[in-house]
């Protein structure tokens, strides 16, 4: 067979394994040709691609990015895209894609495989929140790197008797917040998923400090804002091509008010695109290259529309347009274990 692979959307630690895997297993167990489209969605509309071999992934497996480029250009926003994609499928003979993704990536895999498409999926966002699978890769990397700032981050505010307002990603749901927050020692964590007031937050603040602990770790998901605010906030005001609000200035919109209404003196820090960066984690690395191994599988049992996900401890099947209907929120278990150390 002649197999494409992209990656589109954000990026996410691990797509160089999951390109690895794809490649290592069409070549190696079924002789397929594969070939590696460049920078999502576009390299199809432009018809950018290029031969992948053995020896071209060979030693990507702890690099961070994609060798392949991504991005977020939504290709269904001008009309002639979907024909420019489906001659560039003919011209290059593509039997199948793996569209390594998250939901921007699979809502365009859908809508093309309507026009006669076929694709597997492998999911990917360092938010962790699409349906259908437990985890993403790119998550465990994410949470790594949140982790190791909270713990810097604790030494300083400690040592200056400030609250820290730490923002993290997380445009729907708090995973990220709440997961480096139980493994940094947060002490109080503000997600999407559980709405908050700003006098709760800052009443518990002033109470943490009155029982003599001066300082404050506070960690925000990019996606929560507290109810008096009614809606997502962005610094910007800028939306991408997918319709979506670019995040982002919520920590520092939640510092502000902590320091007016608690006295306390108040910091912030963005992490921003450092969770998305660097080298992937052990498990990252493992459960990326799983999905890709699956994911060529997959293609050879024609599971077009099916995504490679997670599932307990086990590799499965799980079809696409499913997995787009919801966002899977935050266990609310495991913000009930967080907020035993709140204050
Ligand atoms: O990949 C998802 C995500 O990490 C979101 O949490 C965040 O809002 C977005 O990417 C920001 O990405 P970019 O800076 O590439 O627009």
């Amino acid at each position: 067979m002649r197999v494409g692979v992209l990656t589109g959307g954000g990026d996410s630690p691990g797509l160089n394994p999951a390109i690895r895997a794809v490649t290592r297993r069409c070549i190696a167990e079924y002789d397929d040709h594969v070939l590696g489209i460049k920078n999502g969605w576009d390299g199809l509309v432009n018809g950018d691609v290029e031969p992948l071999s053995l020896y071209s992934v060979s030693g990507i497996l702890p690099k961070g990015g994609t060798i392949l480029g991504t991005s977020r250009h939504n290709p269904l926003h001008q009309e002639d895209n979907i024909q420019r994609i489906m001659q560039n499928i003919r011209r290059y003979e593509l039997d199948a894609v793996v569209v390594i993704g998250g939901d921007d990536a699979f809502l365009v895999a859908e809508k093309l495989a309507e026009c006669g498409l076929k694709y597997i999926g492998i999911p990917k966002t360092i938010d962790n929140d699409l349906g259908g699978t437990d985890m993403t890769f790119g998550f465990d990397t994410a949470v790594a790197v949140a982790t190791d700032a909270i713990d810097r981050l604790h030494t300083t505010a400690e040592a200056h008797h400030r609250v820290i307002v730490v923002e993290v990603m997380g445009r729907l749901t708090g995973w990220i917040a709440v997961t480096a927050g139980i493994a940094g020692g947060a002490d109080c964590i503000l997600i999407p998923e559980v709405p908050f007031t700003m006098d709760e937050t800052c009443d518990m603040l002033t109470k943490r400090h009155k029982h003599g602990k001066n300082f404050s770790i506070v960690v925000v998901a990019e996606g929560a804002y507290p109810k008096e605010m009614g809606k997502l906030y962005s610094k910007t005001g800028k939306v991408d091509e997918y319709g979506h609000l670019v995040l982002g200035g919520i920590g520092e919109v939640i510092a502000k008010q902590i320091e007016e209404h608690t006295g306390m003196e108040t910091r912030t820090v963005v992490l921003g695109l450092l969770q998305r960066g660097g080298s992937p984690t052990p498990y990252d690395r493992v459960l990326a290259t799983r999905c890709g191994v699956h994911a060529a599988d997959l293609v050879h049992q024609q599971k077009f529309g099916y995504m490679s996900a997670l599932r307990g401890t086990e590799i499965v099947e799980f079809k696409v347009s499913e997995a787009l209907r919801l966002p899977r929120a935050v266990d609310q278990k495991l913000y009930q274990v967080a907020s035993v150390f709140f204050g």
